[in-house]
């Protein structure tokens, strides 16, 4: 693009503002990488957080570079993912178990005997598990899109990548965006999976965040630079992990029916006034399954519980999940409109954070609705019109 620009014949274009930049010899923006350190637009911490669950997942295939790369262009504030191990022990970004939903695996000969059935937390699964596939051949695999009614064109075209890609995404993008992985299925990925020297899973996703200098209490300096939130449905990993590093931890929660995979407790259990006063010596928050906070039947919303009245008292913060804007995961109260939606949930309910599939449309919702700082405002009209200049160039520029 700058080299474009450079032997672009300013003298034909009149416009003052066209002849600076249609001379200039740099591209329009300043290049991320030569920003100095620490330059780079922060993370906002004043309205509740955009987490792109798994990347914009409702565009791309979930959890692959594109969909991380769509979530940091259309605003999100961290990006989500789900850390799994591979049989030779690298953590890779995957949500399910087994790559038979999200991946091609069925189509190769040479894999087809190694489908098997596990007891993963309780339950026998069949299928093709990432714990019996090294690194390489989960490589040689393509994802495809989970859900049949979103854009499949992308399917077959990209890979699973690893905890270690899904950093570098984050620490190349042009602003600070902040990480939420996952310690997922720890219990069923130990029983899999073991490293050298006694290390556990847990110790080895440290181990990863440690070596990319996340580091640093929630909202600390040395977290604001580096932003991460580590998630587990698991007490005990959760509990593990707070020995190792200071970085805030989310407790995810879910479903009502469903018990917590290592200590066997139920979701009253683990949503009580004197649990949360306990497990808030290890957690900033909680994560629970948005239907927890507000029962659903028919498709049309109830009562709201308690559940964030008394997080909050306890001083934690409420990220539910799933958001997403398809009409079947719209209940009906909301007339089928995703900002009715997040509306509620911002302004009534009053989540500090919120996981969707669509960053755009939640960054869209609050950039259209809140009264932002005047100098964030300013920010904000001013790269406006920078990206209106620019795409103004664009036919100049060939
Ligand atoms: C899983 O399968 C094994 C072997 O067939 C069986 O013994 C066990 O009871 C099953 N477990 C569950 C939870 O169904
Ligand atoms: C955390 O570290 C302390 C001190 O090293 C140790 O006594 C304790 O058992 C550890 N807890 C866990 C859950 O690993
Ligand atoms: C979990 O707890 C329930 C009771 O709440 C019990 O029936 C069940 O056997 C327990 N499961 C395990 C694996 O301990
Ligand atoms: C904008 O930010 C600067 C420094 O961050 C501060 O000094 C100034 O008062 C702010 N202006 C407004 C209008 O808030």
């Amino acid at each position: 693009m700058g080299k474009f620009l450079g032997a672009a014949p300013c003298f034909t274009i009149p416009m003052l503002v066209l002849l600076i930049v249609g001379c200039a010899a740099r591209p329009f923006y300043p290049l991320p990488s030569r920003l100095p350190e620490g330059s780079r637009h922060p993370l906002q911490t004043t309205r509740p957080y955009n987490i792109a669950h798994r990347g914009s997942n409702g565009e791309f295939p979930e959890e692959t570079l594109p969909a991380y790369k769509r979530a940091i262009e259309e605003g999100a504030d961290f990006i989500e993912t789900d850390v799994l191990s591979s049989k030779d022990g690298v953590l890779i970004c995957f949500h399910d178990v087994t790559l038979d939903q999200t991946t091609d695996v069925g189509k190769y000969k040479k894999f087809a005997n190694r489908r098997r059935t596990y007891d993963v937390q309780g339950v026998n699964i069949t299928g093709f598990f990432t714990v019996d596939f090294t690194l390489k051949e989960l490589q040689s695999l393509k994802v495809k899109q989970r859900f049949p009614f979103r854009d499949q064109q992308y399917n077959g075209k990209f890979s699973i990548i690893t905890f270690e890609d899904f950093i570098a995404i984050a620490l190349d993008a042009p602003r600070v965006v902040g990480i939420y992985p996952e310690i997922k299925n720890p219990v069923f990925i130990n029983q899999r999976v073991k490293w050298r020297d006694g290390k556990i899973f847990e110790d080895k996703f440290v181990e990863i965040l440690k070596k990319y200098g996340y580091k640093g209490s929630y909202l600390s300096k040395d977290w604001l630079r580096q932003p991460a939130f580590i998630q587990s449905f698991a007490p005990t990993s959760i509990i593990h992990v707070s020995n190792l590093t200071d970085l805030p931890q989310i407790l995810l929660i879910d479903d009502t029916t469903i018990p917590t995979q290592d200590t066997n407790q139920t979701y009253w259990e683990i949503t009580s006034d004197s649990y949360f006063n306990y497990i808030k010596k290890y957690v900033v928050g909680i994560g629970p399954w948005k239907d927890t906070i507000v029962p659903a039947v028919n498709n049309y919303m109830l009562t709201p519980t308690d559940l964030v009245t008394r997080a909050h008292a306890h001083n934690l913060q409420v990220h539910p999940y799933t958001f997403r804007n398809e009409h079947n995961f719209v209940h009906f109260n909301f007339h089928q409109d995703s900002y009715e939606e997040f509306d509620y949930w911002i302004n009534t309910i009053r989540v500090d954070g919120i996981f969707t599939d669509f960053t755009g449309s939640l960054h869209h919702f609050k950039k259209w609705t809140s009264n932002l700082p005047p100098n964030d405002t300013e920010e904000q009209s001013a790269s406006d019109l920078l990206h209106k200049i620019s795409v103004m160039l664009n036919p100049y520029r060939s």
